[in-house]
């Protein structure tokens, strides 16, 4: 990965802008590049017919018009919907008009569920080294299907086995230890984020799973216990926190010299570091 300067923190779009954009759409990710993001976050599950999309929850009912696991429906199941009028649409598309899927295919495109795959392609054709942060989501019911369709997608765009984990554009993201293992294990440059929601005893020294580099705590944590991200520091990790959306968190996320600002609002955050 490379990085802004020391005293500026690589700024992550937390699920593309979406604090403007409807979350992993298309449209986020444009918007994101398009705001300067220095890498792009993005869940990923696996269909019932073995895709890789980009969907935060279980279910998609919070973000389209559809209902149900997104494990029990089939991509073309999920193309059908709608994964952009939940949102605000007019603050985002900057028009006032509905959708014109029929005439304006762009819109159905910015509104669609995104494949891994397609945002992959968008990042390499983005003229910009764009990093990418990708989350596996609930992987352990899959029993390594997740990870091995992962490495297998990042392998057709020859991400999978960077030189260095220092080097990598793509870095892989879990609350899992066990998933993290898995591409550790298939992958062993690719580097490796341990998702950190709960400090818990065996975490607060600042150690991480075997051979993982990055710790992603939560805001709530690094508000709540400052001295932890110098122990991971001390421990020899970066340290990218999630997320970052109040001006004050950035503040206090750049004191401790934290390495990843994860944020659903990466203009706001570059405008407040001054990289605009
Ligand atoms: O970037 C890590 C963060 O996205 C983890 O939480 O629930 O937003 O996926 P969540
Ligand atoms: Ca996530």
């Amino acid at each position: 990965m490379t990085h802004a300067p020391q005293s500026s923190p690589q700024v992550v779009a937390h699920r593309g802008a979406s604090e403007d954009a409807p979350e992993h759409t298309l449209a986020a990710y444009r918007k994101a590049i398009e705001d300067g993001a220095d890498a792009l976050e993005c869940d990923v599950r696996l269909t019932a017919d073995g895709h890789l999309v980009c969907v935060h929850d279980r279910r998609v009912n919070r973000t389209s018009n559809g209902r149900g696991a997104v494990s029990a429906l089939e991509l073309a199941d999920l193309a059908a919907l709608d994964f952009g009028s939940w949102k605000n649409r007019d603050a985002w598309r900057g028009r006032d008009e509905e959708p014109d899927w029929e005439h304006r295919p762009e819109d159905r495109e910015g509104t669609s569920v995104l494949t891994l795959e397609r945002l992959l392609e968008l990042v390499s054709d983005a003229g910009r080294r764009v990093e990418l942060a990708i989350e596996t989501k609930h992987p352990t019911r899959w029993a390594g299907q997740v990870e091995e369709r992962l490495l297998t997608l990042l392998k057709r765009f020859g991400l999978d086995a960077p030189a260095t984990a220092a080097e990598s554009p793509v870095r892989i993201m879990s609350f899992s230890a066990r998933s993290l293992h898995r591409v550790r294990a298939a992958a062993p440059t690719l580097p490796t984020v341990y998702l950190v929601q709960w400090l818990s005893p065996r975490l607060r020294d600042g150690r991480l799973p075997a051979g993982v580099g990055i710790a992603g705590p939560s805001v709530r944590i690094v508000r709540s216990h400052p001295g932890y991200v110098e122990r991971l520091k001390r421990a020899g990790h970066q340290v990218h926190v999630w997320t970052v959306n109040e001006p004050e968190d950035v503040d206090l996320c750049v004191r401790l010299g934290v390495d990843a600002i994860i944020t659903n609002r990466p203009r706001a955050v570059l405008d407040q570091l001054g990289r605009r």
